[in-house]
Order: structure tokens, then C-alpha cells, then sequence
């Protein structure tokens, strides 16, 4: 039985949200037609020439690029804070051995919140040190809880963060006990800041979606980590490689391509719900790939992404499925000799900084949110007693 309010929600009714705007925001802006990204206003090539990843964070939680003083302050801050407690890492170390990073994230990320109470009230107003607290040990204990995971999986003891390295080479230390080649370094800080933020898409709507509720920051972005692990988001990197080594051969390709086309199934790292180009993530992420074998060539993986890339163009390219950030970050990890189950857990330590600047856009003036749905089922239905079932 369809009534008035039915037919006015089917007609406003847009799956997925797709075009629906959810909130007012000044932290970035894609356009999805000439492929084009900027956060606060600033072009993303121009963040990946001359920021880091310290300083995008900054200009995502507070709008402008700090002075060198701010910034000086704020890389003390995080540095501070990248201790994670003992019981903490005790909890990771009863999780099971075959758990997915993102999942001992989530959870982890969630736990944090027991340990650092935030003060909840129905305004919703808060001063600025507690935001500012909050966004700084998140920031700065995720790649904490990356590498400690990665480590005590396979039963090696977590290794302390040191002070006296950036926040992308600390991560690659404490990850692997190494001290990373300049060149190591700065391309997982480019690769941090090409992720760290992106407008309004999945994860960062759930971000707002559970703290719209006044939930606590800890359980909002342990929602936004749930999100990002999806395939059809943040996962995809993780499938891509996983594609890349199951086609092997650059001879496979086109086999690999015309199967998939056929059954109608779709191509990990390829297409957006916003680009209907190529992600100006994916040319800079081909950027740092080639700084990385300049000396050494190209490997199988990245000839094998690059003949996907050439041979869909003529299929998907024309519907607008182009290569997404995902396509080519993997490989630049893999290169880099991180674990492929750890290349979502790395888009959620850079994302990190975009979903706290979107949390604190809301803070104060966002309103529950709750959509509408369109009822389908039935009305009116008599109760029928057990015995007559
Ligand atoms: C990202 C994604 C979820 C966007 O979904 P969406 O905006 O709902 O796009 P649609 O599913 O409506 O796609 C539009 C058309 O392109 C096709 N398409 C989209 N992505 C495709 C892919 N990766 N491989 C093959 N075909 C694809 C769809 O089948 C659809 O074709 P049709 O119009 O003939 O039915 C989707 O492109 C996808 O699943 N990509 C693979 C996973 C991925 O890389 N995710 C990371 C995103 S950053």
C-alpha cells in the first residue's frame, strides 16, 4: 500500500546516497570530473612536493598550514604521545594469530577510549585542549598499534617508537627495526599524505554518523576503521596485489580482464563514486613507484597493473572506471617490503588525521543523524497465536 510519504521519499531516494549532500565541509574538495584534489583549499600534487605528513595533519585539523613554530610544537606533540600502554598491548597479544591488522585495529582503537575518558554532554561543546588531545594521540598511537600487532602476530616483542624520527620513518622503524633510507621515509610520508583525506566517503560518514550520537572520538573512528577495511573501499589495496599475484604474467591479462568482464565482476583498484577519470592519487602513488626503481627497473607486479590499466581502458574507461588510489599504493608497499595485510592498516594511520578533522567540523553544531527509509513490507498484519502458526 503506497502513500504520500512513500512516494515522496521514492522520489528523493538516491542508493548508496549517491549526489547526497550529508554535511557543509571546508576540509576538501575533489572534482571528480578533471581528477582534481585539494585539502583547505591547497592542490594535493603541491601537499606531495613539499609537505609531510605532520604538516597536512595540521592543515586538516586547523585549517591553515602552521608556522614553524606551530609546527615545531605540534611534531613535539605527536611525538609525545606515541607510547601505547601495557595493557593495551597485552590485549593485542591475546588476540588470534590470524587476526586481520584492521580488526586488532578497530578493536584496539575502540579500547583506547576506556583509557582516555572523554568528557560527553549534550551540547557538545568542548574546550579546545581536550579536541586537541584527542586528535593527537590518535594520530599519533596508530602506527603504534599497526607495527606492535604486526610484531607480536608472529610472536616478536613490539618495538618502542623513537623521537627522533618523522612520523613515517618512526612507523617503518618500529615495524621493522630498521631505520629507513631517507628515500624509504619520505616516500611512505608522501604515501601517508595522499591518503589522509578525502571528503565525504564511507569511512569518514561513519565517522560522523557515531559521533553525530555524541559517542566518544575512540568509538567514532573505530567505526571509521570497520568501514575503511571493506573492499569496495580502503580494502581494495589489499585485493589488488592479491589480483595481481593470481594473474602473475603480463600475458595473463587480457584472459584475466575478459573473464572477469564477462561474469560481470569487478576489477580490485579500479572505479569511484566521484572520479570518472584517473585518481590524481593513483599518478602520484605511479610517481613515488618510479622513484623507488629508478635504479633498479620496474617489477612484474607494476607491468601487470599497467597493461590492466591500458587494456580497460577501452571497456571501463569509456563508463568512467579508471585506476582509484588503491590501484598502485600496494605495490609501492609491497616494494617497500611491507606485509599486504598491512597496506589498509596504513590508509587508516594517514585517513586518521581527515576523519578527526571532519569530527571536529561537526562538534557543536552537527544534528543526529537519521535518514529516512522506504517501507516495503507488509501493514496490518493480525498477531496469529503460537499454536496456530
Ligand atoms: C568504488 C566502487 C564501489 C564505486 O561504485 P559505484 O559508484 O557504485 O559504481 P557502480 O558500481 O555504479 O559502477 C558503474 C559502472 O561501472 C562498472 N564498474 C565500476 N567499478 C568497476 C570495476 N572495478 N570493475 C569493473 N566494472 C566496474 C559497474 O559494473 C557499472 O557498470 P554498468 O553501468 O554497466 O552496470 C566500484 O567502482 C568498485 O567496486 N570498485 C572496485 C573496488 C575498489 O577499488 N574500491 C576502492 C575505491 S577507492
Amino acid at each position: 500500500m503506497a502513500d504520500k510519504k512513500t512516494d515522496d521519499l521514492i522520489s528523493c531516494y538516491s542508493p548508496g546516497l549517491a549526489d547526497i549532500p550529508a554535511a557543509e565541509s571546508a576540509v576538501s574538495y575533489v572534482d571528480g570530473k578533471a581528477g582534481y584534489l585539494e585539502y583547505r583549499g591547497i592542490d594535493i600534487e603541491q601537499l606531495a612536493e613539499n609537505s609531510s605528513f605532520e604538516e597536512t595533519s595540521y592543515l586538516l585539523l586547523y585549517g591553515e598550514l602552521p608556522t614553524a613554530e606551530q609546527l615545531s610544537a605540534f611534531d613535539k606533540t605527536l611525538k609525545h604521545h606515541r607510547r601505547i600502554k601495557f595493557r593495551i598491548r597485552d590485549m593485542m597479544k591475546c588476540f588470534p594469530e590470524s587476526a586481520h591488522p584492521m580488526d586488532s585495529l578497530q578493536a584496539t582503537v575502540a579500547a583506547l577510549g576506556m583509557f582516555y575518558p572523554f568528557p560527553t554532554n549534550l551540547s557538545g561543546e568542548l574546550d579546545r585542549a581536550t579536541i586537541d588531545s584527542v586528535c593527537v594521540n590518535l594520530i599519533s598511537k596508530l602506527p603504534t598499534l599497526v607495527a606492535a600487532h604486526a610484531r607480536m602476530r608472529h610472536g616478536d616483542d613490539p618495538i618502542p617508537p623513537r623521537d627522533d624520527l618523522s612520523h613515517a620513518a618512526n612507523f617503518y622503524y618500529m615495524l621493522t627495526g630498521e631505520e629507513p633510507y631517507p628515500l624509504t621515509a619520505r616516500i611512505l610520508d608522501v604515501a601517508f599524505i595522499v591518503h589522509a583525506e578525502h571528503e565525504m566517503n564511507a569511512s569518514t560518514f561513519s565517522t560522523l554518523v557515531t559521533a553525530s550520537t555524541h559517542a566518544d572520538p575512540y568509538t567514532s573512528i573505530s567505526a571509521a576503521i570497520g568501514t575503511l577495511s571493506g573492499p569496495l573501499h580502503g580494502g581494495a589495496n589489499e585485493d589488488v596485489l592479491n589480483m595481481l599475484d593470481e594473474i602473475g604474467n603480463v600475458e595473463h591479462v587480457e584472459d584475466y580482464l575478459n573473464k572477469k568482464l564477462l561474469n560481470k565482476e569487478k576489477i580490485a583498484g579500479l572505479g569511484h563514486r566521484v572520479y570518472k577519470t584517473r585518481d590524481p592519487r593513483a599518478t602520484l602513488l605511479v610517481k613515488l613507484y618510479k622513484q623507488l626503481t629508478d635504479k633498479i627497473g620496474v617489477d612484474t607486479n607494476y607491468r601487470i597493473a599497467r597493461e590492466i590499466e591500458k587494456l580497460s581502458e577501452s571497456t571501463l574507461g569509456a563508463k568512467g572506471v579508471c585506476p582509484n588510489v588503491d590501484f598502485y599504493s600496494g605495490i609501492v608497499y609491497r616494494k617497500l617490503g611491507i606485509p599486504t595485510d598491512l597496506f589498509t592498516p596504513i590508509f587508516a594511520i594517514a585517513r586518521v588525521s581527515g576523519w578527526l578533522a571532519h569530527w571536529k567540523e561537526q562538534l557543536g553544531h552537527g544534528r543526529i543523524y537519521r535518514p529516512a527509509q522506504i517501507y516495503t513490507g507488509k501493514f496490518g498484519v493480525p498477531y496469529t497465536p503460537v499454536d496456530k502458526r
